[in-house]
């Protein structure tokens, strides 16, 4: 399966999908172009019978570039989601924690209840906003009224999660900062583990990708590195933009936020480790290391994206999975709310020009008649 994809990659002329074909375009180390697109003068092809038409897509380049985009992104996908904020040892007492996700200022902090008495606030409404904490210890939290129930958006996720204890590791060290890439640039690079080996040297050293596995559910993917060893090398993305990392001995969670520019994405990480000292500092450079490292590949991919060269690839059926299944995702809702928008546009036009009342009440047509 996997040459024959290989041969029908090279027959047609295209990469494959997600980081790699974005890398492989102009303006990237050898770029071949990502355009899944019959040549003209490919007199051998058969497009009846075409096995590249038939993989999964990437979504378009122009979708990692477009401020409007963004904005019903921002709407169709991320106003409507859930988001772990961390595990409850992530709170401590007097000790608030901030996040702004989606351009959402929130705020979390802990009650005289316990570790699980965790509760989230708007900063810029001061109203509660609802948040959930799994029996496994971990605090997810809607950003606006537009989300579902948590059960609904992850009907799913507690079994799995009750195998693991993530209550076990002290917070020791968050850090942020602003990285020239687009939101989906990064989950593409996460979702799949294709560039692991020749972009984290070290990380496959000790998690070869022979083993590494990804399985899908509703709005999460699951990724084992080996599945001897499930508690470590476990790796959980939360859609659209969260992630929880155990590996290392320690264990990670990072928010991709977009900003308003949508070449340009907050990164905010929270590392755990049992031992502080020395221990979680050799722990903190390794993780860092890979995070560095699929920083740098961002960066180029993004600046690739920009060049507007490449349009569109075609995603490994076999080791792209993950980013097809959350890339299909954003393409579903931002399109069905594209058609909402729609639909309420030509409602809204049927209905004419709204009446223009004064502090009465009255029409402002009327307003005229009183008065002439
Ligand atoms: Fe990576």
């Amino acid at each position: 399966m996997a040459l024959e994809f290989l041969a029908a990659l090279a027959r047609w002329g295209v990469g494959a999908g997600g980081l790699n074909t974005k890398l492989r375009t102009a303006g990237g180390p050898g770029g071949t172009g990502g355009k899944a697109e019959r040549r003209d003068d490919d007199c051998t092809a058969d497009p009846d019978n075409d096995p590249v038409m038939d993989l999964p897509k990437t979504l378009p380049a122009s979708w990692y570039r477009s401020a409007p985009l963004y904005a019903l992104e921002r709407r169709a996908v991320f106003l409507k989601a859930w988001y772990l904020l961390g595990p409850v040892t992530r709170f401590l007492p007097d000790e608030p924690v901030r996040y702004e996700i989606a351009q959402v200022r929130l705020c979390a902090s802990r009650g005289a209840g316990g570790l699980r008495d965790v509760s989230v606030v708007d900063e810029d409404t001061g109203l509660p906003l609802r948040s959930y904490i799994t029996s496994s210890g971990l605090v997810f939290s809607t950003i606006s009224g537009d989300a579902p129930s948590f059960v609904e958006f992850f009907p799913d996720l507690e079994p799995l999660l009750a195998r693991v204890d993530f209550t076990r590791l002290p917070h020791r060290r968050s850090i942020r900062y602003e990285g020239k890439f687009n939101w989906k640039t990064m989950v593409d690079g996460y979702q799949e583990c294709l560039h692991c080996q020749y972009t984290h040297p070290s990380f496959s050293v000790n998690y070869p990708p022979t083993f590494y596995s990804v399985s899908n559910h509703c709005n999460f993917s699951q990724h084992i590195a080996d599945p001897a060893k499930p508690d470590d090398g476990l790796f959980l993305y939360f859609f659209p933009n969260c992630t929880l990392n155990v590996y290392g001995g320690g264990m990670s969670s990072f928010r991709v936020c977009p900003t308003t520019e949508p070449g340009v994405t907050r990164m905010e990480f929270d590392y755990y480790h049992v031992a502080d000292g020395a221990e979680f500092e050799s722990y903190f450079a390794f993780v860092r290391q890979v995070a560095q490292e699929d920083f740098e590949l961002c960066e180029k991919a993004q600046a690739n994206l920009e060049q507007g060269v490449y349009v569109e690839g075609v995603l490994n059926p076999d080791k792209e999975t993950g980013v097809a299944f959350y890339q299909q995702q954003v393409l579903k809702l931002v399109v069905a709310q594209h058609e909402a928008d729609k639909q309420r546009a030509g409602l809204m036009r049927e209905a004419g020009p709204m009446p223009v009342r004064d502090g009465a009440g009255r029409h402002a047509l009327c307003v005229q008649k009183a008065t002439a």
